[in-house]
């Protein structure tokens, strides 16, 4: 399956998402092939760092922009179980090209207002690339969650109200565990002291991409 984390959005938490479902997929015996779509070279710097502190990543990482980032993914597509994108948090021709290409996309926002604003300019580049793509199936997950308040309900309800989009059952908490596995090369699944809600968040996330049909709410 090809799945692009992606938002016109920046620091949504694409990246740490993207890297640690490609860390989590690897870990489950799929072959997996990150491409990283972003001049910030997050998910390159992510597996670079994994790389020197546990001698190898566990997937496969490639550097890809805009055409040459298509091209290529249909190229490996037979090759890879999972084809993971990572792309910038903007309108760029790597996230239009990969839009194209993917099976799913999984659009993270935070529950706030200007993420739910920016839902309006991601909605446009998905009716676009349904032309050529059709089937191309975009879920929203609410990332970096509040850990009370109403802000999160008030968030699903917005975005339940968009026709392009599905919501996913699941919200992704505010947890200072993502950034810390993030420094060190590692997914939320590898990192001590554990964080059992991240696990499981991560686990029920990709069991929502993966596993369950009609996942959304
Ligand atoms: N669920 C979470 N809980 C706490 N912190 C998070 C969570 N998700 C992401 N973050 C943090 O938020 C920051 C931004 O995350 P990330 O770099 O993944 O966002 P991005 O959408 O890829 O940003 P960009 O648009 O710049 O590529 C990072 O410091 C990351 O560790
Ligand atoms: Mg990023």
């Amino acid at each position: 399956m090809i799945l692009t984390v992606g938002n016109t959005k920046g620091g949504v938490g694409k990246s740490t998402l993207a890297v640690n479902l490609a860390v989590a997929r690897a870990a489950a015996g799929y072959d997996v092939l990150l491409v990283d779509g972003d001049e910030q070279a997050t998910a390159t710097i992510f597996s670079d760092t994994r790389a020197e502190e546990l001698g190898s990543t566990g997937y496969t990482v490639a550097s890809l922009r805009g055409k040459a980032l298509r091209d290529q993914v249909q190229k490996f597509a037979p090759k890879y179980d999972d084809i993971i994108i990572d792309v910038g948090g903007r309108d760029t021709g790597s996230l239009r090209a990969a839009l194209t290409v993917s099976d799913i996309l999984l659009i993270p926002i935070r529950p706030r207002s200007p993420d739910l604003w920016a839902l309006d300019d991601i909605t446009p580049l998905i009716e676009e690339a349904r032309l050529p793509n059709p089937n191309l199936r975009a879920l929203v997950v609410i990332n970096a969650a509040d850990a009370r308040g109403k802000d999160n309900k008030e968030t699903a309800k917005v975005v339940q109200k968009r026709e392009a989009v599905e919501l996913l059952n699941l919200t992704i908490g505010n947890r200072k565990v993502f950034s810390d596995a993030l420094s060190y090369g590692r997914a939320v699944t590898e990192y001590k002291p554990s964080d059992t809600q991240a696990i499981e968040e991560l686990q029920r996330l990709i069991e929502l991409l993966y596993i369950k049909e009609n996942a959304k709410v």
